[in-house]
């Protein structure tokens, strides 16, 4: 069968109509295959040349590359409208709600830990206190001799204290501190008098159940100025609990207690009301279905420590109170179990946790309401 039996032409045509046919890219690929690939029809007729005379050549390969062109071009084509056309259908599918909200993108929260200590801060700094820091890890003079707390006194046995097992440089015992007090012995050596400040911070006690953690948190406040007496203390401690639990009809009940860095101290409760189980601050604690809450300790700073923070008691005098932030939290936000506070997990966070972005509502109110 000679080169010239061959109707290039029908051959282009037929060619042509098939890919004209082809409805899908894989099959369009199919036929490049079938025509152009390297056992394909076309590219067999390429060959043919090879063995043609000049003359022939000459007469039949323009034809053939005609062919292979015009095939090659349908091809192109064919892909680029089967493509367009599935890109349109696929438009006319997809739909995009320009209204639907935008996917939210995941953000930390604040830890109502942080949360309470910056509305402390916010209350006291209404009432003219800053804000002291003091080291967690704590010699024992600080933490209890200059508190009064000597030796042999059994406060010391009482506070569960977890000690380093070496002493500092002046041969002080080191220990994680117990309570936020030593702050006010480190700010009276500091600063000197008058003083107004808390002290917001982690305290430490080998102690561990639902509702003690062996590391807690306490804000302590501490006075000294001249004529202070039980009046300030009260006042300040009402002004503070009103503002924090945003309740006018928060009532206090000073009880006398015993503290060796206060004379006389005082444990304070706050009244609070039973409604469907749950404890509300708020109204006498004798009045019918009410009750009592111990809510934090307090005094009139001991003669002796203010001798300890080098001030001359004579002269100068003052108020001191500790209470615990976590139970602040626990009464504000309605957490049931401490525990919860310290174990890092992100689903009671995003349950009770604080958006970074949103005011807290003591900043925004206290100091700009009328
Ligand atoms: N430091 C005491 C405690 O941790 C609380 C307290 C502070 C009491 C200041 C009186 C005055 O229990």
């Amino acid at each position: 069968m000679g080169p010239q039996t061959v109707d290039y032409a029908a051959t282009g045509e037929q060619a042509l109509a098939r890919i004209a046919q082809a409805s899908e890219l894989d099959a369009l690929e199919q036929l490049r295959v079938e025509f152009l690939g390297k056992q394909g029809s076309i590219s067999g007729l390429l060959k043919t040349l090879g063995g043609m005379s000049a003359d022939e050549r000459l007469a039949i390969g323009p034809q053939i590359h005609a062919l292979r062109e015009s095939v090659s071009t349908a091809l192109a084509e064919r892909k680029q409208a089967l493509e367009d056309a599935a890109l349109a259908e696929q438009l006319s599918r997809d739909t995009l709600d320009l209204t639907l909200p935008a996917p939210e993108t995941p953000c930390g929260s604040i830890h109502p830990v942080s949360q309470v200590m910056d509305e402390l801060a916010e209350i006291f700094a209404d009432m003219g206190f800053a804000v002291a820091t003091g080291p967690e890890i704590e010699d024992d003079w600080h933490n209890f001799t200059a508190l009064n707390i000597p030796e042999s006194h059994p406060a010391r046995a009482m506070h569960d204290t977890f000690y380093f097992p070496d002493k500092d440089a002046e041969g002080r015992a080191m220990l994680l501190r117990t309570h936020t007090s030593p702050v006010q012995i480190r700010s009276m050596l500091q600063h000197g008098a008058p003083i107004r400040i808390i002290a917001p911070g982690r305290v430490y006690r080998s102690d561990s159940d639902a509702t003690h953690t062996p590391m807690f948190h306490q804000v302590e406040g501490l006075v000294i100025d001249k004529g202070i007496h039980l009046g300030h203390l009260k006042w300040t401690l009402e002004t503070f609990l009103k503002a924090f639990f945003e309740r006018e009809d928060i009532v206090l009940r000073l009880r006398p207690s015993y503290f060796p860095f206060t004379e006389p101290s005082v444990e304070v409760d706050v009244g609070f009301a039973l409604v469907n189980g749950k404890r509300v601050l708020g109204g006498s604690g004798d009045a019918a279905g009410h009750g009592w809450m111990e809510l934090l300790g307090s005094g009139m700073v001991n003669r002796k420590v203010i001798e300890a923070g080098g001030l001359n008691p004579d002269e100068w005098q003052g108020f001191a109170f500790g209470v615990g932030v976590d139970r602040l939290a626990m009464l504000k936000y309605g957490m049931d179990d401490l525990r919860a506070f310290f174990d890092g997990d992100v689903r009671w966070l995003a349950h009770y946790g604080f958006s970074p972005f949103d005011v807290p509502t003591l900043s925004a109110g206290v100091g700009t309401a009328a």
